[in-house]
């Protein structure tokens, strides 16, 4: 596998990873909204503190501070696009703030806060798709195209730095997150998770 190859597929992993975690947060709370499950607390603070120590922590630094400058540098033509990208990278750890104190709210067993949760735990996820999707269909494509040998070799390191800990192969592969999502994909439908079709 080239270098490029590892990088594009080092981040695309990492959007599948934090897709099935965010799409089975959606699908959890919806349930619990509902009252057709009970909600796991554990499970569910170990999702928001997935979300924080890896996708908030590396994954969005690792584009804004490598590889969106290594793009701006070689083509003129995504600023725009970036510029968006870049305030979403800001946002997102907002949206996950307010995630947590609903989930506070929710523990506290506060009136309305299950149906907040919902909501806000379903806006989050569609403003991941959205947000990785954008980058997928215009960054990537673009990156392939535009960056040199030299610059997927200096993306390279930022990428396995600190591989993602759901992933099996990764260096760091954690036991602890790969057990609770091991948990959360046993009760989320298909295509996310190992449960009943939708
Ligand atoms: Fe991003
Ligand atoms: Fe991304």
């Amino acid at each position: 596998m080239s270098t490029r190859q590892r990088v594009v597929s080092a981040i695309l992993g990492e959007h599948r990873a934090l897709s099935a975690v965010i799409e089975a947060l959606r699908h959890v709370a919806l349930a619990v909204e509902q009252g057709g499950l009970q909600p796991d607390y554990v499970m569910l603070w170990s999702l928001v503190y997935y979300i924080d120590q890896y996708p908030e922590t590396h994954h969005h630094p690792m584009e804004e501070q490598a590889l969106f400058p290594a793009v701006r540098a070689r083509s003129a033509g995504l600023e725009e696009v970036l510029d968006e990208l870049g305030r979403q990278h800001g946002a997102s750890r907002a949206h996950l703030d307010e995630l947590r104190a609903l989930l506070g709210n929710m523990e506290a067993g506060i009136p309305g806060a299950r149906q907040a949760f919902a909501a806000t735990a379903a806006s989050y996820a569609g403003f991941h798709q959205r947000h990785m999707l954008l980058e997928e269909s215009r960054v990537l494509p673009t990156a392939i195209e535009v960056l040199r040998e030299e610059d997927w070799e200096a993306l390279l390191p930022r990428v396995q730095g600190r591989a993602d800990p759901l992933d099996a192969q990764a260096v760091n592969s954690d036991p602890w997150f790969r057990e609770v999502f091991r948990r959360l994909v046993a009760i989320v439908p298909q295509p996310w998770g190992l449960g009943a079709p939708r």
